[in-house]
């Protein structure tokens, strides 16, 4: 029931059933690679922060397919700039280029802040976009990468020899060699680096672990520590960007003088809306380690997903969605906290990324009390429910959450009871 991206899943019995549903669950489960976890449910549509299932129950989505769809369902910008290119080009081949392809990477750049200098490496998803970031560490001719531990990049080979999840990484070894996992210490980051480290990467909230926030001032330390060691700081705004936190990009919240701003950036999930995307934004220095025909895709670049990129992240600047964000996930953050829950013992995370701590480990549980009342959440590990809802919400849909995640914590809360008072 945990997130698939970078939750182990857990095992447990399917959750909403129906004839359609269960159906389709049967079918999907003979076909399915093992690797895939039971699906809780089988969608059919959706509209705004709304997904119906095949049988015809109504959910609201406050996961948005893990901070991806920043735009909700449906959204009539992104349906329009899909149907819109799909009539004009599809695919071309990196033999060539696009208005939409160099539009989307003028638009990442102004976004990210990242100036004048900066390069664009459009990529298909993140772990994508996470291996043309390492393949430019390399180019540094520095062999060491430092990571953080519980830090979650993507499950391609290079991705993951990055993830600081020693569970994901152990049947897949021997790892792609390089790359040292730190406690997220500066004192650990300090001892580390030296003149035989390439980059440092790290996320701003490391959302698969459950919406954990560095700790306040480590990311501008890290800024100044990997300057003073002429190593690339990277950073992981895959879950984090598109304006989900309530700034652009996570990392504007506390590196805010241009010559602060990270080497590289990498982003995908939510700049796509749903739609497949991802990239690595670089500046500087960094900008200039590829050289011609060291790295490329056949998809990265393609007109269609950069078309729809390049609208959704129009559609979240013309409505002002990034502001929203971070009103509605204080008013999500102190609705959530003034419900009083036993089970609630503090919520982390900024804007519209939440995790919210839980006293035992029931995180599934919660999930399945909330699917079963038709809300979406996600158990990021047994512990920590992840809050992820499209950024078009509104102070209605917050309240709405509130009314059925207070009863499905209710509901999980009286089953603890009875198991302590038998
Ligand atoms: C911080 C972070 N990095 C990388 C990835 C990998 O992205 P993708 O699943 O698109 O390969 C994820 C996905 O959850 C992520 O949250």
């Amino acid at each position: 029931m945990s997130g698939s991206a970078g939750g182990v899943p857990q095992a447990g019995g399917p959750i909403i059933s129906g004839p359609e549903t269960d159906a389709l669950r049967d079918r999907f489960a003979r076909v399915a690679m093992r690797s895939a976890p039971s699906p809780q449910a089988v969608l059919a549509h959706g509209e705004g922060a709304r997904v119906w299932d095949v049988d015809g129950a109504e959910y609201l989505d406050f996961l948005a397919g893990i901070a991806v769809n920043a735009l909700g369902h449906a959204h009539p910008a992104l349906v329009e700039a899909l149907s819109a290119q799909a009539h004009r080009l599809v695919h071309v081949s990196n033999y060539f280029t696009t208005p939409q392809a160099v539009s989307f990477a003028e638009r990442l750049i102004r976004l990210t802040g990242m100036g004048e200098t900066a390069r664009v490496y459009p990529a298909n998803s993140g772990a994508e976009a996470i291996e043309a970031a390492l393949k430019l560490a390399r180019r540094t001719g520095r062999p060491r990468i430092l990571a953080f531990e519980q830090g979650f990049h993507g499950r391609t080979m290079g991705a993951l020899a990055l993830t600081g999840k020693p569970a994901l990484r152990a049947p897949f070894e021997p790892m792609v060699p390089g790359v040292e996992h730190l406690p997220t210490e500066l004192e650990a980051l300090a001892a580390a680096l030296g003149p035989d480290v390439a980059a440092v990467i790290l996320e701003p909230i490391k959302g698969e672990a459950g919406v954990v926030p560095l700790p306040p001032g480590f990311l501008a330390e890290a800024r100044r520590l990997t300057r003073a060691h002429g190593a690339l700081l990277i950073v992981d705004e895959i879950q984090t960007g598109a304006g989900r936190t309530g700034d652009w990009f996570a990392f504007q919240h506390e590196l805010s003088d241009p010559d602060d701003l990270p080497d590289a950036v990498v982003v995908a999930k939510g700049i796509g809306g749903g739609v497949p995307v991802g990239a690595l934004v670089t500046r500087g220095a960094a900008s200039e380690l590829f050289t011609l025909g060291q790295h490329g895709s056949t998809f990265g670049g393609n007109p269609l997903a950069t078309g729809v990129a390049d609208a959704v992240l129009a559609e979240i600047e013309r409505a002002g969605l990034v502001d929203a964000a971070r009103a509605l996930g204080e008013k999500l953050r102190s609705g959530i906290l003034a419900l009083d829950a036993p089970l609630v013992t503090e919520v982390r995370g900024r804007g519209l990324l939440l995790g919210v701590g839980l006293a035992a480990p029931v995180a599934p549980a919660v999930v399945a009390a909330a699917l079963e009342r038709g809300l979406i959440i996600n158990a990021a590990n047994d512990e920590s429910i992840r809050l992820a809802p499209p950024l078009i919400i509104d102070a209605d849909d917050v309240d709405r959450f509130l009314t059925l995640f207070a009863a499905a914590l209710a509901a999980v809360g009286s089953t603890l009871d009875r198991t302590e008072s038998a």
